[in-house]
């Protein structure tokens, strides 16, 4: 029997119970699920115990999987997950461990982005690691009528990496080849998303990749991102995700923004140091929903 309950405290999100993704999945619970996260936006899924091709296949019940541009970070066989984590070599770099420590939205910076991703615990680290979501609906619903009317047909300028950044916040993992960083040129995405299933408005990817807006002075647009960003990251919106070992976070990219809290590099000795999600993001809406696609 499937379980939604809303997470205790948070600002929002639900936990889902009693459902084991090795059993084979069918389109009843697969519109639970999907109707859950357009509620929730976010739904940790616990206790699950997959393998990469089961987790893959849950995947393509939410959309196409996206192999991720940074191709030198998917993992080795299943090119449309990733491993993220700072456990691995590669991953003992501050700038890659801590490449997602700064407010973003899955594949902004491409003309088709993320429309949800999914994480899957696989190692937890007893400090940091967590995933902070900030909820987008309420953030655009609680700005007063006259900004509202001044953004909701504005268009912004995405380009990996070129937004604003906090004090406390990372660059993005950096992009490593010409080949990388020829196969994101800027994009332009709405300011104001209306959910392709809820109809549902909500502010869009304020943060990582935004850095200008169509017909509108660079300095006034810069100024602009900046408020609206600060707006969406407060505490009354936000709910910060601790993982545990089996839990897949889902979370809808159209409604949300998310950030990493900063951790450091794995003690390879001490367990409770490690951290490890398998990640996928797909494009486009769940089998479940393809009827409402344009
Ligand atoms: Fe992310």
């Amino acid at each position: 029997m499937v379980e939604i309950t809303l997470i205790d405290g948070a600002a929002h999100g639900a936990n889902v119970w009693g459902v084991d993704l090795n059993q084979p999945l069918n389109a009843e619970l697969m519109k639970t699920l999907a109707d859950g996260l357009y509620e929730h936006r976010l739904l940790v899924i616990k206790n699950q115990t997959l393998d990469q091709p089961t987790y893959l296949d849950f995947g393509y019940w939410w959309g196409k999987p996206i192999p991720h541009v940074l191709d030198h970070m998917r993992m080795p066989g299943y090119p449309e997950l990733l491993a993220v984590g700072n456990t691995e070599e590669k991953d003992k770099k501050v700038e890659i461990r801590n490449g997602a420590a700064l407010w973003h939205t899955d594949q902004s910076y491409e003309a088709v982005p993320a429309s949800a991703t999914m994480l899957y615990s696989i190692l937890t680290p007893k400090r940091g690691g967590q995933t902070r979501l900030t909820n987008m609906v309420a953030a655009y619903d609680a700005l007063d009528e006259t900004t509202k009317e001044r953004i909701d047909d504005l268009q912004v300028a995405h380009l990996y990496g070129a937004g604003k950044l906090l004090d406390g916040e990372f660059a993005a993992n950096p992009l490593a080849t010409d080949n990388q960083i020829e196969r994101v040129p800027t994009c332009y995405h709405p300011l104001v998303l209306r959910h392709p299933v809820t109809g549902r408005k909500a502010l869009y990817a304020t943060g990582q990749s935004s850095f200008a807006i169509k017909g509108m002075d660079d300095a006034e647009a810069v100024k602009l991102l900046w408020e609206l960003k600060m707006h969406a990251i407060q505490d009354r919106f936000v709910y910060a995700h601790t993982y545990e070992i089996g839990d897949i976070a889902i979370f809808d990219t159209f409604s949300t923004m998310h950030a990493a809290t900063p951790i450091e590099a794995a003690n390879p000795s001490a367990e409770d140091t490690q951290r490890l999600l398998w990640r996928i993001s797909v494009r486009g809406l769940p089998r479940v929903y393809q009827h409402l696609a344009a």
